[in-house]
């Protein structure tokens, strides 16, 4: 690995510092916060900063407060050398890694809690608690490095849906960018996480995306009742042999269950492949079905023409869901 490492900070008084002196020259800010464990998922969202914003602040750090009791936060994999020249490579500028107390000092008791959205999907199965951490920890990490653009991935869509929900109810003066999932080979989305993959369990992580291509296959075929369309996932997942932990179809504004598809749509997937929990979705958009025109010329059916609008999820190397819907660039 060649290339400049970033500036590194691990106070606030430190990463304000350096943001007040790109500040001073005129420099536009973007954030990109992580977890660290860097991976083309997280280098995309670096390089997409870099691309919009004169001086870029990568954030690492393993926020303790969104992991539940008897989670992996001891077991997550941490690299700090690896990291920072990963995101020096990528164009970050800055990098914090506070320890804990920097970021939760003693007698911290303030928590964000964005109500509804955090019950459903993951939090239905972590907890709200989860979101509430997460929220935590974002709107702190924006409070102190106060960025013009702060970058989030697609691949945890809820925790896009939260921090959008968030930043709108309290008036937060940033944007929030979300970029597309970046994958394997084999369609599995990059994630920290695929580390706890054995080399036998690997093959079936694939479910999680085969789920969601036999979800979008049931659609673009014609099939508009939510249950059908879900059977058609799991009975992908079932071939390999995963249960998932949730397989739904939701609203993507408000995660609420779909009662029938018609519209923007959201699979979302969740399930533990041997030690990793892992998660997935897609973004569909589906024209509403109206009723029958009889101005239209017979032959020119509905079902044919709502399969253009139908986007696939293409696997490949560093490959995106660009053809999906982008959730939110506001
Ligand atoms: P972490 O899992 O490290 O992810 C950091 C950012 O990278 C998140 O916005 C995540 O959605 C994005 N990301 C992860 N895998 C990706 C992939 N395959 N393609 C594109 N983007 C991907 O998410 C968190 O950390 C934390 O919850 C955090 C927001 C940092 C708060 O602690």
């Amino acid at each position: 690995m060649s290339g400049r490492l970033p500036a590194v900070a691990r106070t606030v008084v430190d990463v304000r510092g350096g943001v007040a002196r790109a500040r001073a020259g005129g420099r536009s800010i973007g954030l990109v916060p992580t977890m660290g464990a860097l991976h083309e998922g997280h280098l995309s969202l670096i390089r997409r900063a870099r691309a919009q914003c004169d001086y870029v602040v990568v954030s690492i750090f393993v926020n303790p407060t969104q992991f539940s009791p008897g989670e992996d936060l001891e077991a997550y994999p941490r690299d700090e050398e690896r990291d920072l020249a990963l995101a020096g490579e990528a164009g970050a500028h800055l990098a914090f890694l506070p320890p804990a107390p920097e970021i939760y000092p003693p007698g911290h008791a303030t928590t964000v809690t964005v109500a509804g959205l955090t019950e459903r999907l993951c939090g239905a199965t972590r907890g709200p608690e989860h979101f509430s951490g997460v929220a935590t920890v974002v709107i702190k990490l924006l409070n102190i490095v106060a960025p013009d653009v702060a970058y989030f991935g697609q691949k945890d869509f809820q925790q896009t849906v939260v921090i959008r929900r968030m930043v709108a109810d309290l008036n937060l003066p940033v944007r929030i960018e979300v970029c597309p999932t970046v994958r394997e080979p084999d369609g599995l989305a990059l994630s920290s996480r695929n580390a706890y993959l054995t080399d036998g369990e690997r093959p079936r992580a694939r479910a999680l995306h085969e789920a969601l291509r036999a979800a979008e296959g049931a659609i673009a075929d014609g099939e508009r009742s939510p249950v059908r369309v879900l059977a058609a996932g799991r009975a992908a997942m079932a071939e390999r042999g995963v249960e998932p932990e949730y397989l739904e179809l939701v609203d993507p504004d408000t995660l609420a269950p779909l009662d029938q598809v018609g519209g923007p749509a959201l699979v979302a997937v969740a399930a533990r492949v041997g030690r990793a929990r892992l998660i997935d979705n897609a973004l569909i958009e589906v024209p509403y079905q109206s009723a029958p025109n009889p101005d239209l010329a017979a032959g020119a059916s509905p079902a044919q023409s709502d399969l253009v609008s139908i986007p696939s999820i293409p696997p490949g190397p560093g490959r995106t869901n660009a053809g999906a819907k982008q959730p939110c660039s506001a």
